[in-house]
This record gives structure tokens, C-alpha cells and sequence, in this order.
């Protein structure tokens, strides 16, 4: 008696549910439903009626609608057919949980050996740091010759080329780990108010003699009356580099990049768009040119260096700022990056009275 009435609340329950949001389980359950009916010799016509009669009166939503209301319509031959449904339902049921643990269990696999990973990269990047830090620490201090002479100009060029190299690697390194930080949701921001007026001046600072000797020359629109922003300053810095790098490596000698920042009003947010007259790519090529590790030329013909982790770096360190990313380029023509901060991440003024 226990167990009809258990179905009677679950039949109730899912024809309700039916009624109210289509669901097209259902309609395959009430396809089972019939098929059971038919197993036990039920007339079909009966069953149908009975069942067209729940679904309208329930249609109705009728306000003193229970699970009583439903035993009240159903009749013998009616408990038969909700016996067979509430059997095969309880074997669905079954099953869906019983795929939904493997899933469970799939996943905390993956996200185990995810977090191995993570782990992996992040303790041997800082082992691979420290002795890299010596080494370029000894090359710096055997090149500017601090306790003596190094007697051949040669050997002074070696270990200046040694610290360059030391100083490359270890900016990999911390890139490599910067992606692993923000794969595995470890990376947490140091926000504070920031002057984009003064850190795109240091940025452009940093960068216009590489443009000089490039051949290419570098522009700057920041608009004064850009807000002042609530942001991690090392990773806006960050991402505005890595941005200014890809447009400076890929456009070829007397080639235009400029770096412009404004609020805009309409559609809401803090822009900052770089932009460059280089090789460009295509619109298919950039959801890849965004992943971590992929560079759109490979292969012996590969011009340009770099591992390929820059841009999966801007756009994992904007979105951190609840920010969106986006890149549109035109094959030989350029390419326009835009960073674009939400307005909730700009700081007003407030005047006291
Ligand atoms: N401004 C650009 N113009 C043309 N192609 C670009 C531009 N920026 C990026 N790309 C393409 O997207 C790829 C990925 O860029 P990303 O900055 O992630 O890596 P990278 O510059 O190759 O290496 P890294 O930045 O790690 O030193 C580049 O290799 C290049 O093919
Ligand atoms: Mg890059």
C-alpha cells in the first residue's frame, strides 16, 4: 500500500511537471506506460482515457490539485499501469545514477590529475628559478669585471650573452607558471586604483627603442579623462606588454602601432586597444592564436620566437578582472587588440560638500 502510494506522489509529481514545463521524458514514459498496459491486457482505450483525464484536469492547473486528486481519478486497471511506469521510471532512475557517479568520478579524476600538474609545474619552475638566478647573477657580476679584469673582450661578450640568455629563459619560466597559476584558479589578484595614463607611459618608456630599431613607429591616444581603474597594476602592466610585444614582432619595418585608452560611455567599460599594421591573421586562426602554447606559424619555416603562451596570458589575466578580451585582425592589414574593463572597476571621484 506504502509502495502505490509512493507512486502515486511520484506519478503526480512528474505529470505535473509534464503539464508545466513539456517535458518530452515524460512523453516517453507514458509511451512505456502504454506498452505495459498492453503486457498486462489492459484495454488501451482505458488506459488512455484515464490518462488523458489526469493531464487535463491537472492542464487545469486545478488549485486543490494533490497527490489525492490523483488517486481520486485513477482506478484499478490504472494502479496496474502506474505500477509498470513506476517501475521502469525507478530503472531510468537507476541507471541515470548510477552514469551520473561514473561522471562524478570521471571528473575528480581529471581534476586530480589536473591539480598534479599543476603542482608538477609550479614547484619546478621555482626550482628552476633559483639556479638560474645564480647563474645570471655570476655572468652579470663576471661581465662588468667587479673584483678584476677579465683580460679578453670575448669572454666579457660571453657572459653577457650567458645573463641575457638566463634572463630569457627566466621570463618563460614565470610565463609558463603564470599560465599554470591561472589554469588551475590559483592566481589571485593584488588590485588597487590605478593610473592607466601613467602605466601606459611607463609600458610605451620601456618598449620605443625596441620600436626605433624595429623601424616602426609606436603612437599613444590615452584619453585624459580616463578613470582611474581598480586593477592588479603588475598584471595590467603585464598584459599590455605581452600585447605591445605581438604587435612590435609581427609587423614588418615602417609599420604603425598605437597604444589608445578611453571610457566608453555607451556600451559601458575602460578601453585600451592596441593596434598594428602587421601580418594580421585570419578570423578562423584566432581562437587558436588565444590558447596557451600555440603559435599560427610553425614548422622549419617558423620566423618568429616565443612559446606562444602571450595571449592566453592577456586573456586569462583580463577575465580575472571580470573583463572581456577580444582580436580582430585582417590578413596583411593588422591587427587591433582590445582590452575592456567592466565600469564597476572604475573608480569616481566624490566630491564632499
Ligand atoms: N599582433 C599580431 N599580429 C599577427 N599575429 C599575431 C599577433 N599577435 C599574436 N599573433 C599570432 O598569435 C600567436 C600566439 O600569440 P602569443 O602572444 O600567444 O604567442 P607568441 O607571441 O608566439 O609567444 P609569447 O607571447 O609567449 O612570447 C602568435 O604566434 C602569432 O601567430
Ligand atoms: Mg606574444
Amino acid at each position: 500500500m506504502k509502495a502505490t502510494r509512493y507512486l502515486h506522489d511520484y506519478y503526480a509529481h512528474l505529470v505535473r511537471n509534464y503539464v508545466l514545463r513539456q517535458e518530452e521524458r515524460f512523453l516517453a514514459m507514458a509511451a512505456d506506460l502504454g506498452r505495459a498496459a498492453l503486457r498486462r491486457e489492459v484495454p488501451l482505450e482505458e488506459i488512455a482515457a484515464m490518462h488523458d483525464t489526469v493531464l487535463l484536469a491537472l492542464a487545469e492547473e486545478r488549485p486543490d490539485f494533490t497527490a489525492a486528486s490523483v488517486v481520486h481519478l485513477a482506478s484499478p486497471p490504472f494502479m496496474e499501469v502506474l505500477m509498470a511506469y513506476g517501475l521502469a521510471f525507478r530503472d531510468q532512475m537507476e541507471q541515470r545514477h548510477a552514469i551520473e557517479a561514473q561522471l562524478l568520478q570521471a571528473r575528480d579524476a581529471a581534476e586530480a590529475a589536473s591539480r598534479a600538474k599543476s603542482d608538477f609545474l609550479a614547484s619546478m619552475s621555482h626550482e628552476l628559478r633559483t639556479p638560474l638566478n645564480a647563474v645570471i647573477g655570476f655572468a652579470d657580476i663576471i661581465s662588468s669585471e667587479l673584483f678584476g679584469p677579465v683580460g679578453t673582450e670575448r669572454y666579457r661578450e660571453d657572459a653577457r650573452n650567458i645573463a641575457e640568455a638566463g634572463r630569457h629563459l627566466l621570463e618563460l619560466i614565470s610565463d609558463i607558471l603564470d599560465v599554470t597559476k591561472v589554469g588551475s584558479g590559483h592566481m589571485a589578484l593584488d588590485a588597487d586604483e590605478i593610473d592607466l595614463v601613467e602605466i601606459i607611459e611607463t609600458c610605451v618608456r620601456m618598449i620605443h627603442i625596441r620600436a626605433e630599431h624595429a623601424g616602426l613607429s609606436l603612437m599613444t591616444n590615452v584619453d585624459a579623462g580616463v578613470p582611474r581603474l581598480l586593477a592588479d597594476r603588475m598584471r595590467v602592466k603585464q598584459m599590455l606588454l605581452n600585447l605591445l610585444s605581438n604587435a612590435m614582432k609581427f609587423t614588418p619595418p615602417g609599420g604603425r602601432i598605437s597604444i589608445s585608452a578611453y571610457e566608453d560611455e555607451t556600451n559601458e567599460g575602460i578601453v585600451i586597444r592596441i593596434t598594428d599594421t602587421g601580418i594580421g591573421m585570419k578570423a578562423e586562426d584566432i581562437p587558436r592564436a588565444l590558447a596557451p602554447f600555440v603559435q599560427l606559424e610553425t614548422g622549419i619555416a617558423r620566423r618568429y620566437e616565443g612559446p606562444g603562451l602571450g595571449l592566453a596570458l592577456v586573456k586569462s589575466l583580463v577575465e580575472l578582472h571580470e573583463g572581456t578580451f577580444t582580436l580582430t585582425s585582417t590578413p596583411g592589414k593588422g591587427t587591433q587588440a582590445e582590452i575592456r574593463f567592466p565600469s564597476s572597476r572604475a573608480v569616481r571621484l566624490s566630491y564632499c560638500i
